[in-house]
């Protein structure tokens, strides 16, 4: 156990908290010491920590950080190979480690800062793909149970940046993912900065690990690096509203960028939060980015006050201009 730890280093949008108590998990027997305190103490897992937002200076309870780490292929036959990834493991590796053997089901989710076990919480997805198409089964230490559960795909409700995992009591710490990854590539190229990307540049004979690299430098193009800039990604989910709601807009606003989403209708937040004039907009220490309006950057030296300040002026404003409610995606602590 360490004590007072500094978390500026461990989130991504470089909030600055001090955490009472800090454990980093590395084998199945620092389990023993994690399980010891539950129910004593609030206890936050922790990933690459690129999805949290420190709000306050002190985080009161233990902060459990996942950092055991390896890939394990379970089973494989002509076409599919099955692995087993410690949730410590970074996302990104992972993707590399997939496209290096020519395994396709992750490589349009390169790039994305994030561990292993944070993956499925809040289903990543990004250029057309979500993780929850390939992942089979979580493995979860149960702290009040103290006992590891296998969780089906179908068990966890997957939807758009959503799953079980969102709603649980605290007492379910993912530990390890099982992933089913194809040996039969077929690129899905079906986003349209990916799909005009691959046609400007001729490329013709596609790999997972090309496509890694092409969704790469996209994200290069227009998000942030959190070393140079800190920030969580997306902010706010993309809301989604019903058809009826959509039409009315449409007539007022003839550009507004929506995608079918089953039966309604999913618009693009930067694209509300742009109209609302805040792309490149700075207040203080914090900003909505230059070419990207969903992503919040700390400029340096930002509090978790001005980050919820901004976000409620936002919120306000889009709902007073379309009436629709934007919700954060970000993990507020
Ligand atoms: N757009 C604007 N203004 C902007 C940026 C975008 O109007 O400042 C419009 C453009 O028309 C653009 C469209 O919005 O074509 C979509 O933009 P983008 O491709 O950047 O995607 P997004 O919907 O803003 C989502 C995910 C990202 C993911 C990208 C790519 C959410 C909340 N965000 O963003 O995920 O990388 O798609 O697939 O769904 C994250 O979750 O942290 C994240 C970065």
């Amino acid at each position: 156990m360490e004590y007072n730890i500094d978390l500026k280093p461990y989130n991504t949008f470089g909030l600055n908290c001090k955490a009472k108590e800090f454990l980093r998990l590395r084998t199945e027997e620092d389990l023993d010491l994690l399980q010891s305190e539950y129910g004593k103490q609030t206890i936050l897992f922790l990933g690459f920590g690129a999805n949290v937002v420190f709000v306050d200076n002190e985080f009161g309870g233990l902060v459990a950080k996942l950092e055991n780490k390896g890939i394990d292929v379970k089973e494989e036959d002509k076409n599919f190979c099955s692995v087993e990834v410690e949730a410590g493991q970074t996302w990104d590796d992972f993707v590399d480690w997939a496209c290096e053997r020519g395994l396709s089901g992750v490589e349009n989710l390169a790039g994305i800062p994030s561990s292993v076990g944070a993956a499925p919480v809040q289903n990543i997805g990004a250029y057309g793909m979500e993780v929850k198409d390939s992942i089979t089964y979580v493995v979860v230490f149960d702290l009040k149970e103290n006992k590891f559960i296998t969780i089906k795909n179908e068990e966890c409700n997957f939807a758009y940046r959503n799953s079980i995992f969102k709603y649980q009591e605290g007492n379910l710490l993912i530990w390890k993912v099982g992933f089913c990854l194809s040996k039969n590539f077929t690129p899905n190229i079906n986003y349209k900065a990916l799909e005009e990307k691959i046609k400007k540049e001729n490329i013709v004979s596609l790999t997972p690990k090309l496509i890694a690299q092409k969704v790469r430098e996209i994200r290069n193009e227009k998000l942030p690096n959190f070393k140079v800039l800190g920030n969580v990604g997306s902010f706010f989910k993309n809301p989604v509203i019903e058809k009826h709601q959509y039409e009315l807009l449409k007539k007022d606003y003839k550009d507004i960028v929506a995608f079918d989403s089953g039966e309604k209708k999913k618009i693009s937040a930067a694209w509300l939060i742009e109209q609302c004039g805040y792309k490149g907009k700075r207040i203080g220490n914090i900003g909505m980015h230059d070419r990207q309006a969903l992503v919040m950057v700390n400029y340096g030296g930002a509090s978790g006050e001005d980050v919820l300040h901004l976000a409620h002026q936002i919120q306000k404003n889009v709902k007073e201009k379309f009436n629709i409610d934007l919700n954060i995606e970000a993990h507020i602590i």
